[in-house]
């Protein structure tokens, strides 16, 4: 086993509206020793997903995760190896993405979520294993097929187009013959949206006239299907300008993980009743059983040049909390990835 210590990224308090840098603070701890019925993973690369940001506030626990706990070691996402085992599943050298902790090496017992990542295709990065063929391709895929349900030449409209989840959401439904247009903060990330990722249309909703105007404009017979990764008055917006038969992909709501209140509305809801509609929520976790054939066909995509790895790394555990306050000011493009360790060690 390696000397090295241990580098963890903690959480010293809950962030009040958008996170900041002084919520966490990285410290050296010494190596976790393992027990029996437990193994130790060095990890490789922390992702940072912006969902986790509901758990981080008082109360937070849900049916689905615990709220993290203060002066503790951050929840996370994690890609890493086995480098010591006392657990009769878990092989030493194996790759693993599961979910455990912002920190340099993680002790598991695999009751927690655990990925056994047999099948890496070694052309590709291991980095995109957290990102466009982790949870986050995955969430797009998924809640885009089974949700969204797109038909050739249907508008497609995405939040957080430029983000990690929306960027492969707007980019499978071009695969899909639809007409794609994605939502952002600024207009650099807008001319990235079509320019390099080949979206129709991109709309700054920040622009004067907000969104009204950009849908008028970029969406003028209505919404066929929209992949909502932020709720709030945004998704009210967009719910007026449904078309009949539309389907909305309830992927996340980021407007509302900074809010201490819960947001108001929304107001449009007959819009469902007039429009036929449907709001689906999901969870990328239900479909744990087809990751290995969803995994095959978002790579091949990405080996046809249909689909566009973007992705931003982060080197150095101690950068991990800067990075995730960075995706709360809209100042990531793509999956930020945390580079931790290189796979030789
Ligand atoms: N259902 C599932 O199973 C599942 C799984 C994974 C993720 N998700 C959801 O997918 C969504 C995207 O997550 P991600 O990790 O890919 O993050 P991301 O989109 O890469 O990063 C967050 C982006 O959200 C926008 N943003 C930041 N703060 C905001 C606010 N207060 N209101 C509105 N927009 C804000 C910014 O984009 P702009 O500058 O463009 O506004 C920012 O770049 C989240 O809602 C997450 O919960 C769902």
């Amino acid at each position: 086993m390696s000397n090295d210590r241990n580098l963890q990224v903690l959480l010293k308090a809950r962030p009040s509206g958008a996170p900041k840098e002084s919520d966490f603070a990285c410290v050296e701890s010494p190596m976790p020793r393992i027990g029996a019925g437990q193994f130790l993973m060095r990890n490789l690369y922390l992702s940072l997903d912006a969902g986790f940001r509901q758990w981080m506030n008082e109360g937070a626990g849900d049916g689905y995760l615990q709220a993290m706990a203060l002066n503790e070691p951050v929840m996370g996402l994690v890609l890493g190896t086995v480098i010591e085992s006392r657990h009769p599943d878990y092989s030493i050298g194996e790759l693993i993405m599961g979910r455990t902790r912002w920190e340099s090496y993680s002790v598991a017992d695999g009751t927690d979520y655990m990925a056994k990542m047999a099948a890496v295709d070694p052309e590709i990065p291991l980095s995109y294993y957290l990102g466009i063929l982790g949870p986050t391709g995955l969430t797009a895929y998924f809640g885009m097929r089974d949700v969204g349900q797109p038909r050739a030449g249907e508008t497609v409209l995405v939040s957080t187009a430029a983000g990690a989840v929306g960027s492969v959401a707007a980019q499978i439904a071009k695969i899909h013959g639809c007409r794609a247009v994605g939502l952002t903060s600024t207009d650099e990330k807008c001319r990235w949206l079509v320019e390099e990722l080949g979206l129709d249309a991109a709309i700054n909703y920040r622009q004067p006239g907000g969104l009204e105007a950009g849908l008028a404009r970029h969406c003028p017979d209505g919404v066929d299907v929209y992949f909502d990764n932020v709720g709030g008055r945004t998704l009210d917006t967009v719910l007026a300008h449904l078309r009949i038969g539309a389907r909305v992909v309830m992927c996340g709501a980021l407007a509302a993980y900074n809010e201490a209140e819960p947001i108001p509305g929304p107001y449009n809801m007959f819009k469902i009743v007039t429009q036929r509609a449907t709001l689906k929520g999901f969870m990328v976790t239900d479909y744990v059983a087809e990751y290995p054939a969803a995994i095959q066909q978002l790579t091949t995509w990405l080996k046809e040049g249909r689909l566009m790895n973007a992705e931003e790394m982060v080197e150095g555990v101690e950068n991990t909390g800067a990075a995730f306050c960075r995706m709360f000011a809209g100042g990531n493009r793509g999956k930020l990835v945390v580079k931790v360790a290189t796979a030789e060690g």
